[in-house]
């Protein structure tokens, strides 16, 4: 599946335009399907329909550890770094991964769990996460898994939406000096949920939680259940390629997240494929990934895509500035890591405490980088490039989507000639177009404009769960026979792709996607808030920061108590991910004479540039803009 060389690279890009079919066919046959497809392909952008593989049965766990057992049993599939660095690692080889995985799906059937049905998953970074994520897979449930910053609010919705029958959670979660208590979160959430019938627990903390008669279940007693009933396998469910398998929320330009649908047999192919090919990973590589499986990208590059191919994956609980700024730097020491996989505000944030934490390292594992979530910029580009790598080692700046299941646009390691803050080129099977406001395709070289895509590919999103005219609206309705990205993006005189970020109303706030109308719709829960809008200005660390400017005439006091108070109903209702970093007060927005906020005023205010606000002329009021530029933070 691996391209060697530049000209290989050219060659498949140019047989995946032409004969798309024949290229992903040619790919697919490299996975294990219990049944071929009858067609690769049928599509069309319109409705939108998008069937890759129809006909072929597979299970993706199958995939991800039987097909490994016989030759790579005793290979090492995740090597666990604890939270705390004095606590011990643990070793899960594919044959022990396996074993888990099928034990832990005899206890979701036990449990009432069947094939189709949807499970939401609540947990710490622990092994037993990938192996409730597979074990669903394993019996042709449907995750929805919930990253542990998220509020009761914000999982009570997503049950809601999905009508999850159980959930997957665990005591509490450890992360750097903080314990969340994940049990009780979701124990308030679950006041809202009558569809939820069972609560798996699993034991992390140790700290004291309820168990509910009848609906609370310890991980730990069912598995010894499984044991004693003396049947450790699981048979694989036999899935459809078009069958669901697994939801993953995202924020919007509105106000609700949509739950993005990926399905089994084109997931698995583009997710193993563009691992393969992407990092080039090499039998007997160490590779870690610093994200959460609570994204995508830990869903994609952690779990279902390494394990696909064999690889040999770190799974890190912790923060990388906890017990200090060196434990990333730590725990490529101790388990030689040869591929890292990191965000650019990761990377900003450890530069910011000086070379010394990176001084006299042995680095000479590592032979490839990543960064994911975010544009990098030169400076940190160059840090990770010297400091870590070396100078030795190509950084691949993927640029993807939890909607595109995979890579996109990206360099193969050791093949694509890198450029700093450039995710270079397509992967074969990506036909990117740059459009103008007006739908129009934007030709050549050294242009910008939005970037759509005009041809499926196989790790596509398929439906927004529930909502299928809402995946239509909000992707492929922008732009006839384009699927819409949001992202704005530049393509230079040598057809080098450099996204330049989101062009809607979203936010990307230390690689995390942030809807403004959603943390608006949180804070105009406040009792005392009127209106507000949020906007996005320029972070160091961050990227991205959240400036709220809030009407809030009758505040409860001192107003430095009424912004925390706004904070923590912020927190309550979306999470303490979402909370503004600076909260303005006005007495009005600025808002044109048909009522619409003029955000592009509130950005240049909140980006700090006054000079120049461009055009003012339909602005309702312009005495509230002088006064929001007086009071600037
Ligand atoms: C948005 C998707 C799938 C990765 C994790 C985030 C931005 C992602 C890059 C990159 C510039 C990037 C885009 C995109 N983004 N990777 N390499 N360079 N921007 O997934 O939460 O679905 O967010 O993240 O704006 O649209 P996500």
């Amino acid at each position: 599946m691996q391209v060697k060389s530049f000209e290989e690279y050219q060659q498949a890009y140019s047989l995946s335009v032409e004969q798309p079919e024949q290229f992903w066919e040619g790919i697919a046959n490299n996975f294990l399907w219990k049944k071929k497809w009858d067609k690769v392909l049928d599509w069309n952008f319109k409705e939108p329909k998008i069937k890759w593989f129809e006909g072929a049965k597979l299970n993706i766990t199958e995939n991800c550890l039987d097909r490994h057992l016989e030759k790579n049993g005793d290979t090492t599939a995740i090597i666990w770094e604890p939270n705390d660095p004095t606590e011990h690692h643990r070793i899960l080889t594919y044959k022990q991964l396996h074993t888990k995985v099928c034990q832990f799906a005899n206890v979701l059937k036990n449990n009432g769990a069947k094939k189709g049905d949807r499970i939401c998953i609540y947990m710490p970074m622990v092994p037993e996460l990938a192996i409730a994520v597979l074990a669903c897979a394993r019996i042709g449930a449907i995750h929805s898994v919930v990253f542990g910053g998220f509020s009761a609010q914000s999982i009570a919705d997503r049950i809601k939406d999905a009508e999850c029958n159980i959930v997957i959670t665990a005591d509490g979660g450890l992360r750097g000096t903080k314990e969340v208590p994940l049990k009780s979160i979701i124990d308030d959430a679950l006041v809202q949920c009558p569809s939820i019938k069972k609560v798996i627990v699993l034991t992390r903390t140790r700290t004291p939680v309820s168990m509910i008669k009848g609906r609370d279940v310890w991980w730990e007693d069912e598995v010894k259940k499984v044991e004693t009933q003396g049947n450790p396998d699981c048979p694989a469910e036999e899935m459809d390629a078009e069958d669901m398998l697994f939801i993953l929320y995202t924020s919007g330009s509105t106000g609700k997240p949509k739950g993005v649908v990926h399905t089994c047999g084109g997931y698995m192919v583009y997710t193993g494929y563009t691992f393969s090919n992407a990092f080039q990973y090499q039998p007997g590589e160490v590779y870690f990934c610093t994200a959460d499986i609570g994204w995508i990208t830990g869903h994609s590059y952690i779990a279902y895509g390494p394990l696909t191919q064999g690889a040999t994956s770190v799974m890190f609980e912790g923060i990388p500035t906890f017990p200090n700024a060196g434990r990333l730097w730590d725990i490529v020491e101790k388990f030689k890591v040869n591929i890292l996989y990191t965000a650019p505000t990761a990377i900003r944030s450890l530069m910011s405490f000086g070379d010394d934490v990176v001084k006299g390292r042995d680095f000479s594992s590592l032979k490839k980088l990543g960064s994911v979530g975010e544009p990098i910029n030169e400076e940190a580009w160059h840090w990770f490039d010297e400091k870590i790598g070396q100078g030795k080692c190509p950084i691949v700046d993927t640029w993807w989507q939890t909607e595109t299941g995979g890579f996109m646009i990206s360099p193969i390691a050791g093949v694509t000639p890198t450029k700093p803050g450039y995710a270079t080129l397509p992967l074969p099977g990506v036909q990117p177009v740059l459009v103008d406001e007006n739908g129009k395709v934007i030709e050549g070289n050294g242009v910008s404009g939005n970037l759509c895509i005009k041809f499926p590919w196989p790790g596509m999103l398929r439906t927004t769960y529930g909502d299928h005219e809402r995946c239509r609206t909000t992707y492929f309705a922008t732009y006839e026979n384009l699927y819409f990205t949001g992202d704005g993006c530049l393509r230079d005189e040598d057809g080098y792709y450099r996204i330049t970020g989101r062009v809607d109303d979203v936010l990307n706030v230390s690689g995390h996607r942030i809807g403004t109308a959603e943390v608006e719709n949180a804070i105009n829960m406040h009792s005392t808030v009127v209106e507000s809008a949020v906007i996005g200005y320029p972070h160091d660390i961050k990227g991205q920061g959240v400036y709220a400017f809030v009407v809030c005439p009758n505040q409860h006091g001192d107003p430095e108590l009424t912004r925390k108070d706004i904070m923590m109903t912020v927190a309550r209702i979306i999470g303490a991910i979402a909370k503004p970093d600076k909260i303005q007060f006005v007495t009005g927005l600025p808002k044109t004479r048909s009522g619409k906020i003029m955000r592009r005023i509130l950005r240049k205010i909140a980006e700090g540039d006054i000079s120049n606000l461009g055009d003012t002329s339909t602005l309702l009021d312009p005495a509230v803009v002088e006064e929001i530029k007086a009071g600037a933070l």
